[in-house]
């Protein structure tokens, strides 16, 4: 027997949301700038696919980060040391895809900003998937990559403060600059970084007294995450957000009760078709 493909309503592939009239201006780092420099808060989420970005995006969220977060978050790895830069391209192009306004912030993974001509090759790899943006983790390191790559157009935005990638070294998910000196190494890395060429400073989990003086150490968008009230901008885990961590870090607003209405679906589901009351007449091709 044939299906009879006339009455077949495609799976929802093309886009979810409707096309604004007038397509909206992309976020660029320039105008990220001139938020900040109007003191207009910079709203950044992780994203990983194209469903969430087309979604993110039309609610106004300036800034999508394909995060290495997505191998613990969404790929049940122990670290996010574990996830390719094969795999972070993948996804980047879906983000970007689905993304109009927004900005695509590309992550680059573990191993794969070492040595400076490397990381640009990769840091393209990126790009040409659709990143607008490209950040990494920062020790220093990092920072002739951050000029390496500054130097040749990419916009790089550089994560200081904690760094998931090397929490196995550096005392596991702890606030960073607590101690003086720590603090002091934080604000003199995001100003070396920005004197690089950074055009983007993201901070994880450090004091608020640390950003406000990184904030006053460097002349670009200062993006917290976990990093006090001041900072141009916040982002967080979209996964966090949602309420599919059961320990979210402290600073995350947990704006959903994103496991319950996937359990129910999912429970209503198994229990129509175990008591044969799903698929009905209405669901079959005539
Ligand atoms: O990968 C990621 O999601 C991040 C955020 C925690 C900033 O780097």
């Amino acid at each position: 027997m044939t299906a009879n493909h006339e009455s077949f309503t495609p799976s929802p592939g093309g886009p979810q949301v409707a096309p604004a009239a007038v397509a909206p201006e992309r976020l660029t780092p320039e105008l990220l700038n001139e938020m900040a420099a109007r003191r207009q808060p910079i709203c950044m989420l992780t994203c990983y696919d194209f469903l969430s970005a087309q979604i993110l995006d039309a609610q106004g969220v300036d800034v999508l980060l394909v995060g290495d977060s997505v191998a613990t978050t969404l790929l049940g790895l122990a670290s996010t040391r574990l996830v390719p830069l094969s795999f972070m391209v993948e996804i980047t192009a879906a983000v970007a895809r689905g993304a109009r306004r927004s900005m695509v912030m590309g992550d680059m993974p573990y191993g794969s900003y070492d040595l400076p001509a490397a990381a640009l090759d990769n840091a393209r790899r990126l790009m040409d998937a659709g990143a607008a943006c490209i950040k990494f983790e920062i020790s220093s390191e990092q920072v002739p990559v951050v000029a390496h790559l500054s130097a040749a157009g990419v916009n790089v935005c550089a994560h200081l403060g904690l760094l998931p990638q090397r929490v196995a070294t550096a005392g596991g998910y702890r606030v960073h600059g607590r101690q003086t000196a720590e603090a002091d190494e934080i604000v003199e890395l995001a100003r070396q970084c920005r004197a690089a060429g950074a055009r983007l400073i993201l901070l994880e989990a450090v004091p608020a007294a640390v950003s406000e003086r990184v904030m006053e150490a460097v002349d670009c968008p200062v993006i917290g995450c976990g990093a006090g009230r001041g900072c141009h901008g916040h982002v967080v885990v979209l996964t966090d957000l949602l309420g599919f961590n059961p320990k979210p870090p402290r600073f995350v607003p947990v704006l959903s009760d994103g496991t319950s209405p996937l359990r129910a679906a999912a429970a209503q589901y198994v229990k129509a078709i175990k008591s044969r009351t799903y698929p009905g007449p209405e669901h079959e091709y005539k």
